[in-house]
């Protein structure tokens, strides 16, 4: 087994952040969270927390897991500290390390996360860009291997926008040996720089396709996944996006498509009758709550590694 600590003072700020053991140590720590096997004391450490965009799973699993490990959050609501009047990153990325023990951020470029962790002494967590979610893949894939106890034979595949969570699910799919499919509207591909290291990682390189049809995707899936058509920051998209993406959503024609095993994940919101049918949304096939469960244990174990 992985020693925790050598994870400690790290950022994560890409699903490529860690090696596949350290997320099967991530994994087995966040089981044992789960299951009230482990207590880990952080003595009072704190995690702050910057919010350029909505959230509700991702904040408040962050808030939990630092108060179950015995630590406090602080919320710095861009609004209402100088962030929002424009506070140079590097400025505050170097008073807040003064002040917390590590920093979760969510943003819109995914740059802007990165000049943060360059001037930041403490940790930074990628808490979702435009660009990826790595938090969300975590649990994601925690989630797959509760359900069918390993990765082997497992195909996922992602109906909808080849953006931030996409993008992550196909790096750690790569780290995890997982076949993952992308059906996505033309002009809507994940990220090519994403797709070339997903590449250079797996060793079959048939385990990740990018495609634009979800009827022939499904077949043989065993995950079935969705996210909104039209991303936070995307308002003005949405007419268009809900045009572009007529005919990629989850319904139950779709999902009698898939594997007979197959379950339906979302990382939420979701938006019914758009991405997602209510009927399957609500169906026996649904792990999407043990999903959204999974966000607050995979966070206490990464971040009682990365505070270890
Ligand atoms: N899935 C997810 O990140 O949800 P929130 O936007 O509510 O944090
Ligand atoms: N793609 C979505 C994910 C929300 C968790 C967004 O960026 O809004």
């Amino acid at each position: 087994m992985l020693k925790p600590n050598k994870l400690a003072n790290k950022n994560f700020l890409s699903s490529l952040d860690l090696s596949s053991s350290e997320v099967f140590h991530l994994f087995e720590l966040a089981k044992n969270f789960k299951n009230k096997k482990i207590n880990i004391d952080l003595n009072n450490k704190v995690l702050g927390l910057i919010f350029d965009k909505s959230s509700t799973r991702t904040r408040v699993s962050f808030q939990v897991a630092m108060s179950r490990l015995g630590g406090t959050t602080i919320d710095l609501n861009p609004t209402t500290s100088q962030i929002g009047r424009g506070e140079p990153i590097k400025d505050t990325a170097r008073v807040l390390s003064r002040y917390c023990d590590v920093i979760a951020i969510r943003t819109f470029d995914h740059s802007n996360l990165q000049e943060y962790a360059k001037w930041s002494t403490k940790p930074v967590i990628n808490a979702l860009t435009d660009l990826e979610h790595p938090c969300q893949a975590l649990a994601d894939f925690l989630t797959i291997h509760e359900e069918f106890l390993n990765f082997e034979d497992v195909v996922l595949t992602f109906i909808g926008d080849g953006n931030n969570v996409a993008n992550s699910l196909i790096l750690c799919g790569a780290l995890l040996g997982v076949e993952v499919r992308i059906a996505c509207p033309k002009g809507y591909e994940p990220n090519p720089l994403v797709i070339k290291k997903a590449y250079e990682i797996y060793k079959n390189k048939d385990l990740l396709k990018i495609c634009h049809d979800p009827n022939t995707a499904v077949i043989g899936a065993n995950v079935l996944y969705s996210d909104v058509w039209s991303s936070m920051g995307e308002e003005n998209q949405k007419e268009e996006k809900d045009k572009n993406f007529n005919g990629f959503t989850i319904d139950s024609d779709l999902v009698s498509k898939a594997n007979k095993d197959a379950i339906v994940l979302h990382c939420l919101p979701a938006y019914r009758s758009k991405e997602i049918t209510d009927e399957v949304f609500e169906s026996k096939k649904n792990r999407i709550f043990e999903q959204a469960e999974n966000r607050l244990h995979a966070q206490q174990a990464l971040l009682s590694c990365l505070l270890n």
